[in-house]
């Protein structure tokens, strides 16, 4: 089981946590989020998995505030809930959506440019930067995206702007990730290198990752809480995770904890 943050505890002066408690959404009546807990300490890579309609970007859009919630959300003692969404983003919580969204007709640099420049005054973010802040150098090597830097976005392969969104994040500071099926639709070559890219920065990070991809989940996680109808229904490690009789039943008539999606279960049945 994950440790839980105590007074005083084993979380460290500097260690980041996320730390959720009881908190639920409902959309018109729909609890589409029920009073879930979930603690995801620095360090860890935790896989957040589940059937389609499980509450998964749900959740993240009420830790991100995007939509209201019930309970309490916190980020190194910092409650979430309540403040806006760039409140949340400036306290260094960062996401990204289901489908990549950065500026395709801008270069990787002014990507990232634009991201280090959110919050500052927009005087700084006019001024033309002669050279390259320590902070996106260090994002380009980080993603693997240095020799691109002067690419427009919008030649990038599919993986490649994955990339460059969580080195958006990276830009902004953020030490709370929170990803949305970040493989989706990656060639196997691009999910490893993801996967290698989500341990590098995980190391000093809290990292959550949504996924839909059970072989991508076996070689990365370092734990798993899985949803169901908006409820927790198992955590742990992802041995304990698929021994639970609860997951396979949620799982069941998917080969070998595949997940709902058709293109991810064609790949597992043949595993
Ligand atoms: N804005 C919304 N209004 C009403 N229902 C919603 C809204 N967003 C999500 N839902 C419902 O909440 C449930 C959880 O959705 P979602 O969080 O997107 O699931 P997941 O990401 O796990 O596939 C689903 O039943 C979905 O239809
Ligand atoms: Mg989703």
């Amino acid at each position: 089981m994950t440790p839980e943050p105590k007074a005083g505890g084993n979380a460290g002066m500097d260690s980041d946590y996320l730390e959720i408690r009881g908190l639920s959404v409902s959309f018109d009546g729909f609890k589409a989020v029920t009073d879930v807990d979930l603690t995801v300490l620095q360090g860890d890579l935790r896989f957040l998995i589940g059937p389609n309609g499980a509450g998964k970007t749900t959740l993240i859009d009420a830790i991100t505030g995007l939509v209201p919630a019930t309970g309490s959300a916190q980020k190194a003692g910092t409650e979430l809930l309540g403040k806006k969404v760039h409140q949340i983003a400036r306290l260094g919580i960062g996401r990204t959506f289901q489908t990549a969204s950065v500026f395709e007709q801008l270069t990787v640099l002014q990507n990232l440019d634009i991201a280090a420049g959110a919050g500052r005054s927009a005087w700084s973010l006019l001024r033309t930067r002669k050279s390259v802040l320590p902070s996106i150098e260090e994002a380009l090597e980080t993603t693997g995206l240095t020799a691109l830097r002067d690419k427009p976005a919008g030649v990038l392969a599919h993986g490649q702007k994955q990339w460059l969104e969580i080195g958006m994040l990276l830009v902004q500071n953020a030490s709370v990730l929170l990803l949305d099926e970040p493989v989706a639709g990656m060639s196997a070559e691009e999910r490893e290198e993801t996967g290698n890219l989500l341990r590098r920065i995980g190391s000093d990070r809290v990292v959550v990752v949504v996924e839909h991809d059970m072989d991508f989940m076996r070689s990365f996680a370092t734990s798993v809480t899985v949803l169901a109808g908006g409820k927790v229904l198992s955590e742990g490690s992802v041995e304990q995770v698929q021994a639970d009789p609860k997951v396979q039943e949620v799982y069941l008539g998917t080969a070998n904890l595949a997940a709902t999606d058709p293109a991810t279960k064609r790949e597992s049945a043949d595993a």
